[in-house]
């Protein structure tokens, strides 16, 4: 099935500037041409265009609210029409706020498709704030809850069901931050967590098994790919960094498991801040890793 990328540069849902420039940074790293080596037909439908970054305090609980939701408006529409299209959106962020655009798109169509949707949230942080739980204001910690029908109506609503997911349908890989009040609301709210400590104790393989189990023929899998998933020394060009993340072994395992699946149909990779990089070496890691996500494997293997 073909791939499109869709670039969303902006970092109004963020605190530390910079993620803006992610699109551009994943370019530059090849992310087009390396898909098309694996004989993907690859659109690149160049940039999404929305309000500038207005640097403000939080109003409420919530930081640049209605630039948030005009960037998801625009996320939604777009990742919407490639799916209509039959195409494979990726989302090339930006921040993590715009998950809930590209989520609530992937849930519309996979509701009109009668198809069953399951996301695997790769991250740091669990993003499950509200506005009275945050402690930033910053919107990219809260687009889970937001999906999950907490949050403002201007951006629960954008995909035109509320809410858009159920938190069955997730699972949180890599976790290792999550706010006190955050805590007990993805506790309450019953969201499948593994977080670091049992990626620790079971292996990623063993993660991964769980986590990807019982997905059938018609189940749609999105990623949503947050780069502060990876460990800081291999990914430090992100703008929350926590160290303790998964190894670049680790996280390639991760990305082939799901890809001998083969229900890979939406990919969001978001959080990359060029600003904070190395020579882009964070991009390059984040497209080696889509690389295997997308079904490169060292040798030819049969799928399990
Ligand atoms: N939990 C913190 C907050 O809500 C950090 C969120 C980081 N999220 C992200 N997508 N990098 O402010
Ligand atoms: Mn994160
Ligand atoms: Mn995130
Ligand atoms: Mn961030």
């Amino acid at each position: 099935q073909p791939v499109s990328l869709i670039g969303a540069p902006t970092d109004v849902g963020a605190g530390t500037r910079g993620s803006s420039m992610g699109p551009e940074a994943l370019r530059v790293a090849n992310i087009g041409p390396v898909l098309a080596s694996h004989d993907l037909d690859v659109a690149d439908r160049g940039n999404l265009s929305g309000p500038p970054n207005p640097n403000l305090p939080p109003v409420d609980g919530y930081r640049h609210l209605a630039e948030v939701q005009a960037w998801n408006i625009a996320v939604h529409d777009a990742v919407y029409a490639e799916l209509a299209l039959g195409r494979r959106p990726i989302l090339l962020g930006g921040d993590h706020c715009l998950g809930i655009g590209s989520i609530s798109a992937v849930a519309r169509y996979c509701r009109e498709q009668n198809r069953k949707l399951r996301i695997l949230w790769l991250d740091a942080h669990a993003d499950f704030n509200t506005q009275t739980l945050t402690p930033s204001g910053n919107l990219h910690g809260m687009p889970v809850a937001c999906l999950c029908g907490h949050g403002p109506k201007e951006l629960v609503e954008i995909g035109g069901h509320v809410p858009a997911i159920s938190p069955k349908w997730v699972r949180q890989i890599g976790i290792r931050s999550v706010d006190q009040g955050e805590k007990r609301f993805v506790h309450e709210m019953d969201l499948e967590v593994f977080d670091m400590r049992y990626i620790d104790e079971m292996g990623m393989r063993h993660t991964m098994e769980i986590a990807l189990a019982t997905l059938d023929a018609n189940t749609h899998l999105h990623v949503s790919f947050d780069v502060d998933f990876l460990d800081a020394e291999v990914a430090p060009g992100v703008g929350t960094t926590v160290r303790g993340g998964p190894t670049y072994r680790e996280a390639q395992l991760c990305m082939e498991m799901i890809a001998d699946t083969g229900r890979l149909g939406s990919l969001d990779v978001m959080e990359l801040n060029p600003a904070l990089d190395v020579r882009n070496k964070t991009a390059e890691v984040a497209v080696d890793l889509i690389e295997s996500l997308f079904g490169k494997s060292t040798l030819m293997r049969t799928r399990p």
